[in-house]
């Protein structure tokens, strides 16, 4: 479980005159996040990044991985050809976990429904030197902050979560698999160097309102995109105020404003954190270097110079919010919601009130919540709606149960899940969702789109403070504001709630029985991988073959994509990701989401061996039996949304060769790149025009390969015709050698082999 002190001293030592030699560069002030950012590159800077412009390699400090994630992550990095990650890594068993009648009896299920993937990641975990933390430790993003996050550090997780970590003053950013994989290699990680969003907190927190509360706020202000692109810096002296796990609910919900990640500057409230979880000689380190873990002064001071965007917010006066339905961005003020569910038809009723989960379970959330399910059995009250508690860790569920917490609880009839995902995810196997009846829930989560929780479009679900999401559960009442109504209880009598109250950390420290945690083999040379030959969920993986050497010819077009084009097109989520492991039974949802553009349908693409139309995976397993290199054609932003790189790994799998395309997501076009795939596109958009159904594809050019250098493709047509078209690639001197190679892990494994 250990944290590298040693590790963190050293990004301390040498965080000063980093800071020192980018603050020549850019020449002014810094931010916190410029200051973090300046102090993780891989090489020292020769200039001033430009903000939204710039690429820039990284060396994190850390990775995360949450088990679902993690299995392609380890098994590409299984291919690295390395004994031992290059940086600190931990895997955490938190999504396979069904949420249904109770802690011990849904983590047995698990346990068993999953076992071969658990026991896979224990593993590959104890053989190459990661942490590993089982089935029922808890929730990743809050076992992270409960023992490895440190103030002005740099993580990546394969998780878009893992920018909770920012409430204890990291940079720590959420990825796809193939960048864990490269960090855990050893190589760098590169990111757009982000613009800035400056958010400024004045007054203080008081009454009903939350941290929750800011995030809500900020994400009605922002909305889901506008965050895009953007590091968000919360400061000022209701900054300052707030509780360090308070500090790490607004940081986790910054991925609704699709930011790149938040963060605080170091304060008094992470040193409390850090020394109350164990970590005095953190809270020590980062002590002596205080003065660096902070903007530099003119920067709050005039924050309209130093961010792109500056929000001001006072918590004087900021009002418990609801968000939703549907959207984490749709913010009312609960002393608004009473007209807004009337004018929009959302049901009243409140079924289920859930609170916990990776984003809302602190040791402060959770007594506020149970400052209120007191005042039930004070007031003569009764519980309308169900009740659910998700704690975050085994040591916030231990805790808690000790000071007596979850006996309150269960007085109200509540039931607790395992530490775990489970309702956050849609890991929730709610009795009678099957019927898609409409209904209210109101959770203490992050997000909120239809399906998310329960699997049933019709489930109206709200975001809300872990106090106002038990207040509501309570009253049974979307509309009930606790501030201004009063509830009647079991004898008629009105009564009224007090606010809640709650304690920042436990008195009496926190505790735990078993935290969960298996240490890797000090030496994990002689440790067994377990993968059974005929899993369906886990496949060991090949290596990609390398490039052959000569011009690909005879190429058949797989496809002619038309329109949106995004990763879900091309590798679906849904009931696929139960082989997120197995890169062969995954690899039949191949571009299956993808309209063809000669017969406008899905999943429906000619054989030109045949001339028989069938599925696109098909289809590409049948020209790979025929020995036939494929070309997949696609239009605008091909492969934008998620980071998956089973979207570059299945064509290349399968034995597609080549993608072109009017335009790339870039992270899907670098994934490509990686995976030895020729990721092109048209240097004329209109040649897209050109490509035809029973094409016959020759790419020229290879054999003399380099950067800013167009390859030709000629299109040999049906009608004995052909067509030579120019193509542009942006691969540099490297990424070249990647394809050559026949993907960036076999120049890797070469190298460890050497
Ligand atoms: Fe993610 Fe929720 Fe788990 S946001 S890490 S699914 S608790």
């Amino acid at each position: 479980m250990a944290f590298d002190i040693d590790l963190i001293k050293k990004v301390y030592a040498e965080f000063e005159g980093k800071v020192a030699e980018a603050r020549k560069l850019v020449n002014k002030p810094l931010t916190f996040t410029e200051k973090v950012l300046y102090a993780h590159l891989t090489t020292p800077a020769q200039r001033a990044y430009q903000r939204g412009v710039d690429y820039v390699d990284f060396a994190p400090d850390r990775v995360a991985m949450q088990d679902a994630t993690a299995q392609m992550a380890l098994l590409q990095f299984m291919q690295a050809g390395r004994d031992k990650v290059a940086v600190p890594s931990t895997v955490h068993c938190d999504h396979l976990i069904m949420a249904q009648t109770g802690a011990a009896q849904d983590l047995a299920v698990a346990k068993q429904d999953s076992s071969e993937v658990f026991d896979f990641l224990a593993s590959v975990s104890n053989k190459y030197g990661i942490g590993f933390w089982k089935p029922g430790a808890g929730i990743i993003h809050q076992v992270v902050l409960e023992n490895y996050a440190f103030p002005g550090g740099m993580m990546i997780g394969t998780d878009s979560h893992t920018v909770n970590a920012g409430g204890l003053g990291m940079i720590a950013i959420g990825v796809g698999g193939a960048d864990a994989c490269d960090v855990m290699s050893g190589l760098p990680w590169e990111l757009k160097m982000p613009k800035l969003i400056g958010v400024k907190l004045t007054g203080k927190l008081n009454g009903w309102a939350a941290p929750k509360d800011v995030i809500l706020k900020v994400a009605g202000i922002l909305t889901v995109k506008g965050g895009t692109g953007c590091i968000v810096e919360y400061f000022g002296e209701g900054a300052q105020a707030l509780s360090c796990t308070g500090k790490g609910t607004i940081c986790n919900m910054g991925a609704e404003i699709g930011a790149t990640t938040s963060t605080f500057a170091y304060d008094d409230s992470m040193s409390r954190y850090l020394k109350a979880t164990g970590r005095e000689d953190v809270a020590a380190a980062a002590d002596a270097v205080k003065e660096q873990l902070t903007a530099d002064p003119e920067v709050y001071a005039n924050p309209e110079q130093y961010f792109d965007q500056v929000i001001e917010i006072n918590l004087d006066e900021l009002e418990p919010h609801l968000n939703g339905p549907f959207t984490p961005d749709l913010a009312t003020p609960i002393s608004k919601m009473k007209e807004a569910a009337a004018a929009n038809e959302w049901p009243t009723k409140v079924e289920v009130g859930l609170i916990g989960s990776c984003t809302n379970s602190s040791y402060e959330d959770i007594s506020r919540a149970v400052s209120l399910a007191k005042q039930v059995n004070e007031k003569g009250l009764k519980t309308k709606a169900e009740f659910t508690i998700t704690p975050g860790s085994e040591q916030v569920r231990y805790t808690i149960e000790r000071d007596g917490f979850l006996d309150t609880f269960a007085s109200i009839g509540a039931t607790v899940f395992a530490n775990a995902c489970g309702p956050c995810i849609g890991m929730w196997n709610r009795l009678g969702a099957d019927k898609q009846e409409k209904n209210t829930i109101v959770h203490s989560f992050n997000r909120n789109f239809a399906k998310r929780a329960d699997g049933n479009p019709n489930t109206y679900a709200f975001v809300a403070s872990p106090e106002l999401v038990t207040a509501l559960a309570i009253a049974g009442d979307l509309t009930f504001n606790p501030i201004t109504d009063t509830l009647v209880n079991e004898k008629g009598e009105t009564v009224k709630l007090d606010p809640p109250s709650g304690e920042e950390l436990p008195a009496k420290g926190f505790a735990v029985d078993d935290p969960g945690y298996q240490a890797p083999a000090a030496d994990g040379s002689g440790v067994e991988v377990k993968v059974a030959p005929d899993s369906k969920r886990l496949q060991l993986l090949d290596p990609f073959p390398e490039w052959e050497g000569t011009d690909l010819k005879g190429l058949k077009l797989l496809i002619k994509a038309k329109g949106k084009c995004t990763t879900d097109h091309i590798s679906m989520a849904g009931p696929w990701l139960k082989f997120r492991g197995h890169l062969d039974n995954i690899s039949n949802n191949l571009l299956i989401g993808a309209v063809n553009y000669f017969n406008d349908k899905t999943d429906n693409v000619k054989n030109q061996l045949t001339g028989e139309y069938g599925a696109v995976p098909a289809t590409q397993r049948a020209y790979k039996a025929a020995g036939i290199g494929t070309l997949i054609v696609g239009d605008e932003n091909y492969g934008e949304g998620s980071s998956r790189e089973h979207a570059a790994m299945e064509p290349r799998h399968l034995g597609a060769r080549a993608v072109l395309v009017k335009s790339f997501a870039r992270i899907h076009e670098t994934n490509l790149k990686k995976q030895g795939m020729l990721a092109l596109t048209f240097a004329d958009k209109d040649d897209y025009d050109k490509i035809q159904e029973d094409d016959t594809i020759d790419i020229l050019g290879l054999t003399t390969f380099a950067p800013d250098t167009p390859l030709t493709l000629v299109l040999h047509h049906k009608d004995g015709t052909s067509d030579a078209i120019t193509v542009n690639h942006s691969y540099n001197a490297q990424q070249i050698e990647w394809f050559k190679a026949g993907a960036a892990l076999n120049i890797i494994r070469r190298e460890f082999a050497n």
